[in-house]
């Protein structure tokens, strides 16, 4: 058996979390023990709204990454509702299997923030506070990037949580940068006296496009103005293996956080410069398992697709995204229709690289088209 199938085997189905049916913890993966590890470089997949769900995690828990994380979780729905908690997170004790599980929230009080930590803490290795995410109506509301601009409440929630559970909860917190790095020294420093387990610096100011590059050269002097014991994570185009280290030894950080670059290729990290196929077999695999909407399948899909190698024509890519393209099943008879997709136990599943075309067309690139 391939050790794909081997990982997937055991998996139960995706249960949802809390609830009573869970009373199985994970087994905890000392994520802070990675990050401090001199002698690498950690490699973490950071958190996206509606794609880093479950289906996502486990396809990049495949290749080579150390630490993933869920979507920003907003704290205040996800204590008040049970539908809430039923969308928002999910997972089974083979989730993220050997890899950092960490839940980030999106939270503005302390309150809050301890009692979702106290409905998650069993089923996650770690908890990230969002002080990153530059959404207006997040910002109005002191939650994300607004949080870097009010350090004693952000300061605060750190504290709290850690006076409270100290090693046993390990909590992280993503910040932007200011205009003035010092601000974020500032910032960075009140955390550390708060006991954060570490930090990650999104080379990014709150109002900064993503299209805007990464400004490394504030994380190199943030991170050199900050004591050697609090681990800094870089974030920021990190696009392919290569990027790691550049952006490691240029900012003198421990841990790299890629995000765009995973969404068109969950196995960048194992160095692959185009999303292999078997990637694709995996999500599919675990969207159907585990129930991933279809619309969501279906960007995936497009990220991954349309990074491939040999990559589709655009217009096999645009049917895609076809408003014929209704469900789940849609999206199958359309991968059915263009490309050799193998399921879940059958022979050779998840285990090409290059995209098997049974149709010539779908491609402009030149194939031998065996297995028609
Ligand atoms: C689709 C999408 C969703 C995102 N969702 C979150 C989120 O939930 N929490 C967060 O802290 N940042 C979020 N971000 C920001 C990323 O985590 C990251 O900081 C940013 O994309 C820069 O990293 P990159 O250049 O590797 O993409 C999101 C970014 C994208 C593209």
């Amino acid at each position: 058996m391939n050790e794909i199938i081997e990982q997937i085997k055991d998996n139960e189905p995706c249960r949802i979390l809390p609830y009573e049916q869970t009373y199985k913890t994970r087994t905890k993966v000392n994520v802070l023990k990675m990050i401090q590890d001199p002698t690498k470089i950690t490699k973490i997949v950071g958190p996206m709204v509606r794609y880093s769900k479950s289906s996502f995690r486990d396809t990049c828990a495949h290749f080579d990454c150390d630490i993933i994380y869920t979507p920003m979780i907003l704290a205040r729905e996800f204590i008040r509702n049970d539908m809430a908690r039923i969308s928002e997170f999910s997972t089974n004790l083979e989730n993220t299997k050997n890899k950092g599980l960490i839940v980030q929230l999106g939270v503005n009080n302390k309150e809050d923030l301890i009692r979702t930590i106290e409905l998650l803490k069993d089923y996650c290795d770690a908890f990230g506070i969002n002080s990153g995410c530059p959404i207006k109506q997040q910002n109005d509301e002191m939650i994300g990037a607004q949080l870097i601009y009010n350090p004693e409440g952000l300061i605060d929630m750190v504290r709290a949580v850690k006076a409270k559970y100290k090693e046993e909860v390990q909590l992280e917190v993503k910040i932007r940068i200011h205009d003035n790095w010092d601000q974020t020294v500032e910032l960075c420093k009140g955390l550390h006296d708060a006991n954060v387990d570490w930090i990650t610096i999104h080379g990014r100011g709150k109002t900064t496009r993503s299209s805007q590059p990464c400004n490394f050269e504030a994380i190199k002097y943030i991170r050199s103005k900050l004591p050697m014991d609090l681990p800094i994570v870089a974030n920021g185009d990190c696009f392919d293996l290569n990027d790691v280290e550049k952006i490691a030894n240029r900012c003198g950080v421990q841990g790299v956080m890629a995000v765009r670059g995973m969404l068109d290729n969950p196995a960048m990290f194992s160095g692959y410069s185009y999303t292999p196929w078997k990637a694709i077999e995996l999500i599919v695999h675990y969207s159907i398992e585990y129930g991933l909407h279809f619309a969501l399948l279906q960007h995936h899909l497009h990220c991954m697709l349309g990074n491939s190698s040999p990559k589709p024509t655009s217009a096999i890519l645009k049917k895609l995204m076809d408003t014929n393209i209704k469900s789940t099943f849609d999206i199958i008879d359309y991968l059915d229709t263009y490309f050799d997709l193998k399921r879940y136990g059958e022979s050779g599943f998840a285990e090409r690289d290059e995209v098997p075309y049974i149709v010539a067309e779908a491609t402009n690139f030149k194939l031998e088209v065996s297995n028609q």
